[in-house]
């Protein structure tokens, strides 16, 4: 399966509008050079980022409550990228989109917390 940012990088690479059915959505040039970018791909609002020599996409509204992730910090949480929203503070991991949260042990409420994806 392939990922968004994958699919994202290759149309920076080489699509031109229409071409293998992708849409361009900017160069790779402009994206490393800004870092992060908003665009719009056949009506969906989309983040992209460019962090590590990687692009990673991103639907650009928070699935919290509409936060703009393209504003949003990128973090190492215990070794995941991580946008972090700048609403109310969501991680959500620039590879998957999942989103992290800081939970504890109920059997141990003292025990160092961690983060863990939700649902799991
Ligand atoms: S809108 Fe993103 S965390 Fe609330």
């Amino acid at each position: 399966m392939r990922t968004w940012g994958q699919m994202f990088a290759d149309m920076a690479e080489g699509g031109d509008a229409g071409e293998g059915g992708y849409e361009r959505a900017c160069s790779l040039s402009e994206l490393q050079a800004a870092g992060r970018k908003r665009v719009t791909v056949q009506g969906r609002i989309v983040a992209l980022f460019h962090v590590s020599g990687q692009v990673y996409a991103l639907d650009h509204f928070c699935y919290h409550a509409g936060g703009p992730l393209e504003l949003g910090d990128i973090e190492d949480s215990h070794g995941r990228l991580c946008v972090v929203c700048p609403w109310h503070r969501h991680s959500i991991t620039l590879d998957t989109g999942e989103s992290l949260y800081t939970s504890i042990n109920p059997a141990n409420p003292k025990e160092k917390k961690y983060n863990s994806l939700k649902g799991s």
